[in-house]
């Protein structure tokens, strides 16, 4: 098929840089389409920005994430950048670095996530977790999103940075401002006024680790040399502003997630709570099923050819998570929501060089959560409509108003 040739089904009457078609439509099959029709798909450009192409299937998107080579994250790697023109963090932080910077920056940062450093991180991610489902189970009616979800990962990336506890609540505020915004209403100026707070206030923390140094990932990257040079204090304040993006978001949208998935498939829920499936492979299934990320996206450096497509050296390229964790070809009736589904390679964490950094930490989070859960509570009940971020990115929710029966 001919480059950029119109389409005039389905997908193209969808604006996937509009947030609310993602609130317009359901997730899981609004993407059928796409991956049966035009799985290789061009989105036209809208209002003087470029158009981009759409990759919907596991297998090309599994590719796309492999070939750092052909497809560079250094001009962006979410849809909103890409169309901007650029990131401006490009190769000062990792996920928009690539070739052996890339590589280097993140062994030295892998060393402050490896199950061994982190032992004492994840002890401190189980007691939280604990303690808040217990609490919110002692309440009754909660807001499972602000009371629960909210409150446990930034205080796993401010112990990896040693962010003092008094300022946490305020990091989480901004950053709720910044990639999801919570509403419509919330302006762009605002989300960009959100992440210069977030870069300032980390600048403090870094001058302070500077001189007094810990064994944090802060103090670790401020007294670390790549390529025999010292990281600059801009590259230090964005490679650990990516671990809070990175982090914050995405695990409070998945265990919000499991709590809606249970009250929709009450039958998995009785699953876990009879101890019927493991919490590794249902935290698994929640990961694919709430897919935390929606999509990332990639500019083509040479022309690359996909299915019956030629993706031009310049252009975007999206890689949809959203529709690969659903793809039939890959999954097995994907549409069920199987808490003991194996094999379930879902692409939640991305794939490739770039593959999540915090996967381990994202995984330790999901386990806490299914672990209180199935001990403590008997019942999970909607108590309200839950509220979905106002987003083309981050899938999950603002608000869901629960109750948490006590387990007896
Ligand atoms: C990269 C998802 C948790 C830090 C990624 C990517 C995905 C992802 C899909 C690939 C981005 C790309 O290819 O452009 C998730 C999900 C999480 C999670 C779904 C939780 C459920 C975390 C946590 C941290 C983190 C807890 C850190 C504390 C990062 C970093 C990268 C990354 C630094 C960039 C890695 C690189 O470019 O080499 N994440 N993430 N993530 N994530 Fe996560």
């Amino acid at each position: 098929m001919p480059t950029h040739a119109p389409q005039t089904t389905g997908p193209a009457l969808l604006d996937l840089t509009d947030p609310q078609t993602f609130l317009d439509h359901d997730p899981h099959h609004m993407w059928r389409p796409y991956r049966t029709h035009h799985p290789v798909f061009w989105h036209p450009g809208r209002d003087g920005r470029p158009g981009f192409w759409v990759l919907s299937r596991y297998e090309d998107v599994m590719a796309a994430y492999r070939d750092n080579k052909r497809f560079t994250s250094e001009q962006g790697n979410v849809l909103a950048t890409l169309l901007n023109g650029g990131d401006s963090a490009s190769r000062k932080m990792l996920a928009v670095t690539d070739g052996p910077r890339h590589r280097e920056i993140r062994n030295l940062m892998m060393k402050s996530f490896s199950p061994r450093v982190l032992e004492p991180v994840v002890t401190g991610v189980r007691e939280r977790t604990r303690r808040l489902v217990a609490r919110a189970v002692e309440q009754g009616d909660v807001d499972f999103v602000t009371d629960v979800a909210d409150r446990i990962p930034i205080h796993t990336i401010g112990d990896l940075m040693g962010i003092p506890a008094a300022d946490r609540e305020q990091v989480v505020d901004w950053n709720a401002q910044t990639l999801s915004r919570y509403d419509a209403d919330d302006s762009e100026l605002e989300s960009v006024l959100a992440r210069n707070e977030i870069i300032h206030y980390i600048s403090g923390l870094v001058a302070e680790r500077r001189r007094n140094p810990g064994e944090d990932v802060l103090s670790t990257l401020a007294h670390a040399a790549v390529d025999g040079e010292p990281l600059s204090d801009e590259e230090i304040v964005l490679q650990s502003y990516s671990l809070i993006l990175g982090g914050d978001e995405s695990s409070r949208a998945s265990a919000a997630g499991a709590v809606l998935a249970f009250t929709r498939h009450p039958d998995q829920w009785r699953r876990l709570s009879g101890g019927e499936v493991g919490l590794e492979t249902a935290g698994e299934e929640v990961l694919r099923w709430t897919t935390p990320t929606m999509h990332f996206g990639r500019r083509a450096l040479v022309d690359v050819t996909v299915r019956d497509r030629t993706i031009k050296a310049g252009e975007i390229v999206t890689l949809w998570n959203i529709s690969a964790n659903f793809d039939e070809h890959a999954f097995a009736d994907p549409y069920a929501f199987d808490l003991a589904r194996t094999p379930n390679k879902h692409v939640s964490f991305g794939h490739g060089p770039h593959f999540c950094l915090g996967a381990y930490l994202g995984r330790v989070h999901m386990k806490a959560m299914l672990e209180a859960l199935r001990d403590m509570v008997a019942d999970v009940e909607l108590r309200g409509e839950p509220k979905r971020l106002f987003s083309n990115f981050g899938h999950g929710h603002s608000s869901m108003p629960v109750r948490l029966h006590a387990r007896a």
